[in-house]
């Protein structure tokens, strides 16, 4: 079966890597010359755990390809997918669907046979309906379907989500004359791996599939800002928020995870969906306003934890050097986007510290986005020498296993803010550490000088 990916950024990588891996020929196609070149060359130009073997393993298979022109890849593919990016547009916060729409046009002028046209990046309620209008004016001859087939990828986590997927949502035209069974039965067998480990493979309407998508990561995300502010309740009322994640999380109903307090969701995915989501639920006048709440609490969040960082500091950073730990949205990735180290460097360097920093994989990215000043580490050690107070934005495992002792002699200062809760409150109290973390009651520690 041949099949094209249009489109070689993060959600076009990981899944036409996987599903050449699942038996599929997979044409890649690449407008930027710079990532393409990479890509040809066996460089692969994200972190993800795995992807750089399971590229090399499909490339070398020759089931993988990679090229720019959109007309070669199309010819004889059944499904051609469009995983493109649908960056926030400036303004007015939708999402900016212009690389789909652009993709969609090039894609009908070439296609010769039948093909049913994937929608894998996340885009608005509608959009896939928008796609095969758009296809059906270009070329009115042609025959073809149109799906939406979102992605639940998380980074760091991919190809194990695309291998052994909690479900998989694809959509389809319902309403079509006839149905769209053409389209699924296209759609299961490239999927057919996945029946036999019986992953759930559910069929819906196109708009149930796109709306699914937003759902499934604002219901993330306002999980999230829910133990956020349960873990500041904790500190007000002297009760532990892991024990209470766990408490409520071994309710099957609730879950046990996503529960991690820390210094509010960032990423490419949360902030730009919940924020489409507020403007598709405000368009078609059903206001969601658990969702808008979420939005603006997980905002204002960092900078409170730029405040709460001062005042750990003592009232004032001036003059003061910090050492930061972590500066990606999460670990396991290098990603920057929505990070909360970005907010709360500026605030603490407008404040007047100076920062050192490291981060396993995020520095490169982290550069353009960060306050100048800050300087760069070799390593989490090198970022606490010296520093009056350390603080802990990603929860990198790395960091879990440093030696307190050690980080207490590199040290200058005793004061570390944890807003990942890496280590125990009670052994950094007891290695002399005026010790911060969220959401669990202050154990009597060292007074401060
Ligand atoms: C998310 C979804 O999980 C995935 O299904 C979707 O396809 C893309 O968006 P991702 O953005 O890679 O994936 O990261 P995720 O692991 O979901 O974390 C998102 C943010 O929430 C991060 O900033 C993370 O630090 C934060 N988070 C997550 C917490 O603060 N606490 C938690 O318990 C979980």
């Amino acid at each position: 079966m041949q099949t094209a990916m249009i489109g070689g950024g993060y959600v076009g990588l990981v899944s036409g890597a996987c599903f050449a891996e699942f038996g599929t020929n997979v044409a890649i196609v690449e407008t930027d010359p710079d990532r393409l070149a990479a890509l040809r060359e066996g460089r692969i130009p994200i972190y993800e755990p795995g992807l750089d073997k399971l590229v090399a393993d499909n490339v070398a298979a020759g089931r993988l390809t990679f090229g720019d022109n959109i007309e070669q890849a199309v010819q004889g593919a059944e499904a051609i997918f469009i995983a493109v990016g649908t960056p926030t547009r400036r303004g007015d916060g939708h999402a900016d669907l212009r690389y789909v729409y652009a993709a969609t046009e090039q894609i009908a002028k070439c296609m010769k046979d039948y093909a049913v046209v994937v929608t894998k990046s996340t885009v608005p309620v509608g959009t896939g309906r928008q796609v095969s209008d758009l296809i059906r004016r270009v070329r009115p001859d042609l025959d073809f379907d149109v799906a939406s087939n979102p992605e639940f990828l998380r980074e760091g986590n991919a190809i194990g989500d695309f291998m052994r997927p909690d479900r998989v949502i694809i959509g389809t035209d319902t309403t079509k004359e006839g149905g769209a069974h053409r389209a699924m039965e296209i759609m299961r067998r490239l999927y057919r791996p996945l029946y036999l480990i019986e992953a759930p493979i559910l069929f819906t309407s196109l708009e149930t599939a796109e709306l699914a998508k937003y759902a499934a990561n604002s219901f993330l995300a306002m999980k999230v800002t829910f133990i956020n502010e349960i873990a500041d309740l904790c500190e007000k009322v002297g009760a532990d928020v892991h024990d209470i994640a766990r408490g409520i999380g071994l309710d099957n109903r609730i879950g046990r995870k996503f529960l991690h307090p820390g210094p509010g969701f960032g990423g490419s995915c949360f902030p730009k969906d919940t924020l489409a989501l507020v403007h598709i639920a405000q368009n078609a006048g059903s206001p969601m306003r658990l969702i808008e709440t979420t939005v603006d609490i997980n905002d204002t969040r960092k900078t409170r934890m730029a405040h709460r960082i001062v005042a750990a500091c003592g009232g004032s950073v001036a003059g003061l050097t910090i050492g930061v730990l972590g500066l990606t949205f999460k670990p396991e990735t290098d990603d920057m986007r929505a990070a909360s180290s970005i907010p709360i460097l500026h605030h603490l360097a407008g404040a007047g510290a100076t920062l050192r920093a490291f981060d396993p994989a995020g520095m490169e990215a982290a550069q353009p986005l960060l306050p100048e000043e800050v300087v760069y580490c070799h390593d989490a050690l090198d970022a606490a020498t010296g520093v009056d107070a350390l603080v802990v934005l990603t929860e990198w495992n790395e960091f879990r296993a440093l030696s307190p002792a050690r980080l207490r002699e590199l040290m200058k200062g005793d004061v570390i803010v944890d807003l990942r809760n890496v280590w125990e409150p009670k052994a950094m109290r007891d290695h002399g550490f005026q010790y911060e973390s969220i959401g669990r009651p202050l154990i009597e520690g060292p007074v401060r000088k």
